[in-house]
């Protein structure tokens, strides 16, 4: 069959009109609209439903909503091991001398103090903390060495030798007067935690508690001869 081509033209000048659109942003006839607009996901909007099907300003009024919130204030975030999730709950104490007093005399790290927990701890120190306090914690690290920063106490001197781990802690979290900035953001409270155990082990003189240092032992060992 041979059709007429007055036909042919009829038909694409139908199909032309029908794809036409008043809306200067529609494309006009869509063909399977999905493959046109692609759900692309971002966070914290709400997509809702497809405006194609359900109108404009429903749409609109969806995407302009949040979908996800904040959490609600207290909310300790969740931790699936027992062990982890006491890191997670607010350290109480607040950034006042009270809060320091106080931490001083009832924080105590859930973190036992051995070999490997200061080797853990130092890795941590040796990023954060060396280059104020020194390698050995004696306040000489080289930006005091060389930009004329003021000197942090010795860990293992007189001021600082008996500070509890408590307030170590809270110097961590939110800085020592103003020489020391807190390092809450950098920080989380295990690394806190982890870092203490090496300053503790700086402030017993480079040694675990109990330990004696080579000089110890052998003037102990002449003694007793
Ligand atoms: C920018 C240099 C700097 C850095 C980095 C720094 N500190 Fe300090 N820190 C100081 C100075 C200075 C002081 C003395 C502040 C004062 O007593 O006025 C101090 C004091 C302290 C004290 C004594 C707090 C007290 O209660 O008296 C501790 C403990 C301490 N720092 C631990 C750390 C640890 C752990 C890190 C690493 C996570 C660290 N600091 C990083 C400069 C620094």
């Amino acid at each position: 069959m041979k059709l007429d081509p007055v036909f042919l033209v009829a038909i694409a000048g139908a199909a032309l009109a029908a794809g036409c659109s008043s809306n200067a942003d529609s494309p006009g006839l869509e063909y399977m609209p999905d493959m046109y607009r692609s759900p692309a996901i971002e966070a914290y909007v709400d997509y809702g439903q497809d405006p194609y099907y359900f109108g404009d300003s429903l749409a609109r009024a969806q995407r302009a909503t949040s979908s996800a919130r904040l959490p609600v204030e207290g909310t300790i975030p969740f931790a699936d091991q027992e062990a982890d999730a006491a890191f997670n709950f607010p350290f109480p104490y607040p950034n006042t001398p009270e809060g320091y007093d106080q931490a001083g005399k009832e924080a105590h790290s859930p973190i036992p103090m051995t070999e490997a927990t200061v080797e853990q701890g130092k890795k941590i120190y040796d990023v954060f903390c060396i280059q104020c306090h020194g390698a050995k914690g004696q306040g000489d690290g080289t930006v005091v060495a060389k930009g004329n920063y003021p000197p942090p106490p010795a860990y293992d001197g007189n001021q600082l030798k008996n500070l509890p781990e408590g307030q170590i802690f809270h110097a961590i979290t939110y800085g020592r007067n103003i020489a020391m900035g807190s390092h809450a953001s950098q920080l989380n409270h295990k690394e806190r935690w982890l870092v203490v155990q090496y300053v503790k082990y700086l402030q017993n003189g480079g040694k675990m508690p109990g330990e004696q240092t080579a000089m110890e032992t052998a003037a102990a060992t002449a003694q007793a001869q």
